[in-house]
This record gives C-alpha cells, structure tokens and sequence, in this order.
C-alpha cells in the first residue's frame, strides 16, 4: 500500500511543516486541530513558506507550484475526517497522556490498516503504540525544525512494528524530501540523544566561566562546520522545549550520567527567557533573525 492520503493532528511549529512538506511529495493532506485559530495559524505559516519556496525557485530559474502544492492540504476540526487516511501523523503538545488518549481514540476511528506515527521528540514510541491498539502498524516520525529545509527525518521502529510498515514510513519520507534513517525506541532516537547533551554540556562550559556564550558558538560553528553554535540552536529549538526533554530523561534515567540540567537554563526558562520565540533567549531575536 503506498501512503497518499495523510492526517496530520496539530498545525503548530512542527505540524504545518509535515503537512507541508507531505504535500509537496504529492500527498492528499488533512490538517486536524482543536480549534479554528490554531488551524488558520498554521495555514498562514504553510502559505508563508510556500511564497518563500516559490520566491527561492525564481531566483535559482526553477519553477514550484506553490499553488498545487496548496490545494492538496485541507483543514478540519474533527478527527472523524481522518477516517480513510493511509498514515496519521501526530504532532500536538508534549505531554504523553494526552498522546495515549488521541491514539486509543484515533485507534477506533481510522481504518483498519491505517499506519500511526508520533513526530515525539522525547517519549517512547512503544507507549502510544500500545495505546493506539495497532502497535504494529505504529513509528515514530521524527522531523526537524524548520521542517521544510532539514532534510533528516528518524523513523523509529518498536519491538512490535511491522517491518513493512517501517518500509512505508521510509518511502513516505523520502516523498517528501527527506532522507529517512531508521533507528530503535530509545531515549532521544539518534539525533536528540547526541544533540541535547552537547547543548547542556556547552551550557556547563560557559557557566563554568571557560569561554563566552558567543565564543563556544564560533567555536562549534567554525571549528566544526555546524550551521548554528549550540546556544544559538538551543534559542532556536525553544530553551523550554530543551529543558522539557532533559527532564523527562532525568526522570526515567536518574543515574544516567549524560542526562544533567544546567543551572543556567533552569534559570532562563524561570524568566520566560525561551528564545527565538520569545525574542530573547541566550540571544535576542527579532523574528526568525538573531539580533
Ligand atoms: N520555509 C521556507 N523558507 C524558509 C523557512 C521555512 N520554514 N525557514 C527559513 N526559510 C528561508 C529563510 O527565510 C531564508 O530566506 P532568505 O535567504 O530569503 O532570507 C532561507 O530559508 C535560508 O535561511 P537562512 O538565510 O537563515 O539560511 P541558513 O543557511 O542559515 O539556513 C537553517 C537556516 C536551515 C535553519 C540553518 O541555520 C540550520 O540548519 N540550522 C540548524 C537547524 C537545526 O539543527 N535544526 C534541528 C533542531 S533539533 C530538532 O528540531 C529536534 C527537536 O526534536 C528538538
């Protein structure tokens, strides 16, 4: 069965960007919310990023049909819509019990040989799988932020998911752009596993005194080719949403060393200092530029 029609539950940072992106690879997309301002919001973003694509294809010579793309992303307000889509991919808030319940609920509405993914950036796939009733055709579908440029997604994979629903989630990855690696259900999948501790370590080092704030990032971006330094990524991804993930590792793995929260980012998530959003994080932003 190859996926072409694709639900989509949240239209927020990470949802309108799979929705995006899923119509770009030539899905059918229904974005499901909770309410209508969600839902305009998140159609406005998708319309904003479209315009962006369109522009940067002009400027290269190349063409994108924004408009197409568009018209193959519909919203709704009821999860009964979803009834026939061949993937649901959930994308709300973080917090594991409201996931379980969308599952046991999603569980009895979409048909029978739908597939089930969470785009979680920190609980275990297994868990909502079980809730959903169809652990074997469940994944995890971890994207990316800015959802339309970074071309990584982690398709995670429990002890009970059906091999060639793995195969499914892996095309449906590569039809919307990206290269899909496979990986198993453990604590923060491949990326957030290495990633968030580098971001907390760095934290350590510039609480410690050893180097500036601006300088391990010039450090890490030119010693090391990344794009961002970790202070400005961590502004980036949302300080809240970093520190939201170290504690529910803290939590589950209280004597797992690599697991520790700095001081320094308690602190500015105390201040509501959460970064890019809130235009002050480590830095201060003024939309998506760093000041
Ligand atoms: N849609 C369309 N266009 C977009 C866009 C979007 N969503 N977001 C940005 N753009 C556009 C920008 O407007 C810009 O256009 P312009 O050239 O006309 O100004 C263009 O894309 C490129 O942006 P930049 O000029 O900022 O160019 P960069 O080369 O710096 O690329 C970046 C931006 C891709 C964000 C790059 O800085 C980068 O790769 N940063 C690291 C991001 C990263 O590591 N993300 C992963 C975070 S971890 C995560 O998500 C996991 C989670 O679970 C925590």
């Amino acid at each position: 069965m190859a996926i072409r029609k694709v639900g989509v539950i949240g239209a927020g940072l990470m949802g309108h960007g799979i929705a995006q992106v899923a119509a770009q690879g030539g899905c059918e997309v229904l974005v499901c919310e909770a309410q209508q301002g969600f839902l305009d919001k998140g159609l406005e973003r998708i319309d904003k990023s479209l315009a962006k694509l369109a522009e940067k294809a002009k400027e290269k010579g190349q063409t994108f049909d924004a408009a197409a793309v568009r018209a193959r992303i519909r919203g709704t307000l009821s999860k009964a819509d979803l009834a026939d889509c061949d993937l649901v991919v959930e994308a709300i808030v973080e917090d594991l019990d409201v996931k379980k319940a969308l599952f046991a609920e999603l569980g009895k509405i979409v048909k029978k040989d739908g597939i089930f993914a969470s785009n979680t950036s920190s609980f275990p796939i297994a868990e909502m799988a079980t809730a959903s009733g169809r652990a074997d055709r469940f994944v995890g579908l971890h994207f990316f932020n800015p959802v339309q440029l970074m071309k990584l997604v982690e398709v995670v994979k429990t002890d009970k998911t059906n091999e060639d629903v793995v195969a499914q989630a892996r095309a449906f990855g590569e039809a919307c752009g990206k290269s899909p690696i496979t990986c198993k259900d453990t604590p923060g999948f491949v990326v957030n596993r290495l990633l968030v501790p580098y971001m907390a370590e760095a934290m350590k080092l510039a609480e410690r005194g050893d180097a500036s704030i601006p300088d391990i990032d010039v450090a890490m971006k030119l010693g090391c080719g990344y794009p961002m330094g970790p202070f400005e990524l961590t502004d980036y991804v949302g300080l809240d949403t970093t520190l939201f993930i170290l504690q529910g590792w803290v939590k589950r793995y209280p004597n797992d060393p690599a697991f520790q929260i700095p001081k320094l980012l308690e602190a500015k998530v105390k201040e509501g200092k959460l970064g890019r959003k809130t235009g002050q994080g480590f830095y201060t932003w003024q939309g998506d530029k760093r000041v």
